[in-house]
């Protein structure tokens, strides 16, 4: 795309001469306007990178003292890998939220629920957004749709908010310990659209969430039964999203009906339909992986899982009822999954992160290394060295795949940026305030994959984050070096976190070329003039002039604003700190144009 750009806008122009022969030359505005919109683009990538980064500690920390503090019943402090799948009751709703569910004249979406009304509703939220709905079928289990991990199942990103209380009790957010998509899952045709989510600790029984019940057999109720669905997913086709949960009742229709309305794109192996063929009632964009439930009667009404919100044509279109996963096809690889051997699985990245590797390896090999020495057929010693060595290398993999690598890939020697440096620490109090909103969430590859017209972006909203209480760290093993992490990455990342979401552009002002100072790589010396919100910084560079060099150039420049500003607000800081508010490289407000009399704050 910059490299189009490029093209199109050069030759240059503008070379400044002295005595006839050009020495300096300025490139032109459009391709400061290109290396502004991606500068802006990579700062958006850079904060949204540091707040999830920091608000992962952050969510850890929560959920470390909530166990400590004795909140609910005392919990392990590593995730519970094995669990039954229906812990307990299932399927119960409050008497009160019940019958509160009817057929509504329009209301795709559906209509608002009471609080507590589906206490098995949960959402999943992709770097702090909202993307899908899920339900919860057991104490550390989420079902939901394979879908919605199009491009993004990266476990460590992801985290799911409980339901919330009947009197609108603060929901909770889980981190996610592992996805499981259906390993039949098809993202062409959305054939067994459906994964589960392991989270990282299992639910309190105290809390208000419950588990739905799962089909005892593979066959839903007969056509025409009234099930139910809820979401937050969109009010109307290409709609916002709810900002409550909705609900609404919608018959279940025969296989027949169904492939009548929508022809080959249903497979009824592992689809489903339910709604009116006379449209008005429907899930929608965001719904997805939330709940179809029947209620099976008896003398304590349970809900079953019949379906779980796949996709549709639109949604509540006339002839386009909404398309669900069979979940009562799915029972044996549900069980099969909630009920396997922990060390049957390679160990997840959440996992490994929260292993402290022992300098030497064990005798035997431990979780979660314990799965690399299974197939081992050498003598236990030196299986257990091997499975440790394999450990070490998945570990290092998945610190690789955390999401400020996964965002700042698309700038090349980003990382360096944001590493630690000594003497951040001193801005991390700036942060206590509430995280920004960020501007431009990154866009859902499942929202776009159907080609369905309904396809719309996630909404914009993150979830409350609450301020961070310090608890005393005895008795509470792992938070004071949580809190220490906390720390440090607040003031790694201060210098980005502190610009407030509307001032985040970058401002390339001049980029001046030296024409006398060629190098062997066909570049020249360059000074940039960048501004972001009210600061300006000057600094030297490389530039090429023609397209090829030029392309290839541009990225470091950008990289090496970052870098000024980050430098800047150090400096800025530091000289805070000593009584003084000059900082080297730091300009101000309406900045003079650059002339060559001028020389770099650094050299190239
Ligand atoms: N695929 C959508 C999502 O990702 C769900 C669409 C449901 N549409 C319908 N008409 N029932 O949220």
């Amino acid at each position: 795309m910059l490299l189009l750009v490029l093209l199109l806008l050069l030759p240059l122009s503008d070379p400044w001469a002295v005595h006839g022969h050009p020495l300096y030359m300025r490139l032109p505005p459009s391709i400061l306007q290109a290396l502004s919109a991606h500068g802006t683009r990579a700062l958006q990538a850079a904060q949204r990178s540091a707040q999830w980064t920091v608000n992962r500690v952050a969510m850890e920390i929560r959920h470390r003292l909530h166990e400590c503090t004795g909140a609910g019943r005392p919990r392990p402090p590593a995730p519970l890998l094995q669990d039954p799948a229906e812990p307990g009751p299932c399927g119960e709703r409050r008497p009160s939220s019940v019958n509160v569910t009817r057929a509504h004249g329009r209301i795709v979406g559906g209509s608002a629920a009471p609080p507590g009304a589906w206490p098995w509703l949960v959402r999943l939220q992709l770097g702090g957004q909202p993307l899908c709905g899920g339900v919860l079928v057991a104490a550390s289990w989420v079902l939901t749709a394979a879908h919605c991990f199009a491009g993004a199942q990266n476990e460590l990103l992801w985290t799911v908010t409980l339901a919330e209380g009947p009197q609108g009790e603060q929901a909770e957010e889980v981190p996610v310990n592992r996805i499981l998509p259906h390993p039949k899952f098809d993202p062409r045709t959305f054939h067994n659209d459906l994964a589960l989510v392991q989270l990282w600790t299992p639910v309190s029984p105290v809390g208000a969430w419950r588990p739905v019940c799962l089909p005892r057999g593979p066959r839903e109720p007969p056509a025409g039964t009234a099930c139910a669905i809820a979401g937050w997913g969109a009010l109307f086709e290409d709609g916002p999203e709810a900002e409550a949960v909705r609900e609404a009742r919608v018959p279940l229709l025969s296989t027949d009906t169904c492939k009548r309305a929508l022809g080959p794109e249903l497979h009824p192996s592992s689809m489903l339909c339910a709604g009116y063929l006379a449209g008005g009632v429907d899930s929608c964009q965001g719904d997805s992986g939330g709940p179809l439930t029947c209620s099976e009667p008896g003398p304590r009404p349970r809900e079953v899982l019949y379906g779980v919100t796949s996709w549709g044509d639109g949604c509540g279109e006339p002839g386009k009822p909404g398309v669900y996963t069979r979940v009562a096809v799915f029972k044996d690889w549900l069980q099969e999954q909630m009920n396997a051997n922990p060390s049957s699985r390679e160990p997840s990245c959440r996992e490994l992160l929260a292993w402290e590797p022992p300098g030497e390896p064990p005798a035997n090999a431990a979780p979660p290394c314990a799965f690399y020495a299974r197939l081992c057929p050498g003598p236990a010693a030196a299986c257990a060295r091997l499975a440790h060595q394999q450990c070490l290398q998945r570990r290092r993999r998945c610190e690789l795949r955390s999401l400020a690598h996964t965002l700042l890939g698309l700038l090349r020697g980003a990382q360096e940026l944001l590493g630690p440096s000594p003497g951040m620490r001193r801005l991390a109090p700036t942060l206590a305030r509430p995280a920004l909103s960020l501007p431009e969430p990154p866009r859902h590859p499942a929202r776009e994959q159907r080609l369905h017209p309904g396809s719309r972006a996630a909404g914009a909203r993150f979830s409350k984050r609450r301020p961070e209480q310090r608890v005393e760290a005895n008795g509470c093993p792992g938070l004071e070096s949580l809190q220490q992490k906390l720390t440090t990455l607040q003031g790694t990342h201060a210098w980005i976190l502190q610009v407030p979401a509307e001032h985040l552009a970058m401002d390339f002002h001049e980029v001046l070329a030296d024409l006398g100072s060629k190098t062997l790589t066909g570049l020249f010396r360059a000074w940039v003039r960048a501004g972001l919100g009210g600061q300006h910084v000057v600094f030297g560079g490389l530039v090429g002039l023609e397209p090829a060099t030029m392309a290839r150039s541009l990225p470091r420049l950008l990289v090496q604003a970052l870098q000024a500003f980050r430098l800047a607000a150090l400096a800025e800081a530091e000289g805070a700190r000593m009584g003084s508010r000059q900082s080297q490289g730091l300009g101000r407000k309406g900045h003079p144009p650059l002339s060559p009399q001028i020389s770099p704050a650094r050299g190239p």
